[in-house]
């Protein structure tokens, strides 16, 4: 039987020594990024991966290198928004090539990892009490191989579309080198106020600034105002997004609505906050 002292502290071949040569080869790697933004949201379902696929398809088209990660290992759906299911993967001694997607972006989910639709990723715990702490370090495990396994390349931006929940910000916050941004997402029946304070608080404890709030599918939910949340609370508001349902059948065509249809209200406030997002950016680096 291994006793404590036997996994730990004899160089490279033991677990711990595993998974820092792992977060060095992670730091090595994301060297080339220039930022890393994560997507957040209260709750699920108010379109995270729609935004993050056509924020990332709006800054590809400026000129921007970027890469997206699909970081929901249970639900991922941002390689079908981007057009690259099925991709086959090439993987070298280096890692996975990340298929490029017509837009230009590199996309990386476990998506084109799962053989098939009905395959979800099953995490499996002894017990029901053990399974969400269980979970929580095998998701997080094997995120950061994930993310250390994908040859990025040179990157203005790395986009990190999380699974919801706010508290999802601190775990990947805590595999990552760094974290240059978070972008929250909410829709105005969110219990939108909620959001804006747990947004603050996850940005805070992950160690991340805080790049904003978006309101999606606005004019579908009749409710809160948003913005004026937003700024009772400090923090910037980037704007609503329409809520139009060609978007939704542009992502489930695989062709990021900025693209297809950009002259669209949804696709021109996209792109808006692609240029916020990449200002704020910009801004906090100089
Ligand atoms: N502004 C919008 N107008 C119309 N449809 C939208 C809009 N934003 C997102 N959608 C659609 O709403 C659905 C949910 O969006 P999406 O999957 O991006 O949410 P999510 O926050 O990533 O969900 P999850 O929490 O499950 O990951 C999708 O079908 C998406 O195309
Ligand atoms: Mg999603």
């Amino acid at each position: 039987m291994k006793r404590y002292g036997d996994i730990r502290g004899d160089g490279g071949s033991n677990i711990v020594g595993q998974v820092e040569a792992q977060q060095a080869r992670l730091a090595s790697r994301l060297d080339a990024v220039r930022f890393v933004v994560a997507v957040v949201s209260g709750k699920g379902g108010v379109g995270k991966s729609a935004l993050t696929a056509n924020l990332a398809a709006a800054l590809a088209r400026d000129g921007w290198r970027v890469g997206a990660l699909d970081a929901d290992l249970n639900g991922p759906s941002l390689a079908k928004m981007l057009g690259v299911r099925g991709a086959k993967l090439g993987v070298g001694a280096d890692g996975i090539e990340p298929p490029v997607a017509s837009c230009g972006v590199r996309v990386m989910s476990m998506d084109l990892l799962l053989p098939s639709d009905d395959a979800p990723l099953a995490w499996q715990a002894p017990t029901a009490a053990e399974s969400q702490t269980w979970r929580g370090s095998m998701e997080a495990n094997a995120l950061r191989e994930f993310l250390t396994d994908t040859r990025w390349g040179e990157l203005d931006a790395l986009l990190l579309d999380l699974p919801p929940g706010t508290d999802r910000l601190a775990v990947i916050a805590a595999l990552l080198p760094r974290l240059d941004g978070a972008l929250a997402v909410t829709i105005a029946s969110d219990v939108a106020q909620l959001v804006v304070r747990r947004s603050l608080t996850a940005a805070r404890d992950a160690r991340a600034p805080l790049l904003g709030l978006v309101e999606n599918m606005a004019g579908l939910f009749p409710g809160a105002d948003v913005a004026q949340m937003a700024e009772a609370a400090g923090v910037p508001f980037l704007g609503r997004i329409p809520f139009d349902a060609d978007l939704a059948g542009a992502a489930d065509a695989g062709t990021p609505f900025v693209i297809t249809a950009p002259e669209r209200p949804a696709a021109r406030a996209l792109t808006d906050l692609a240029s916020s997002v990449r200002q704020s950016l910009e801004t906090a680096r100089r």
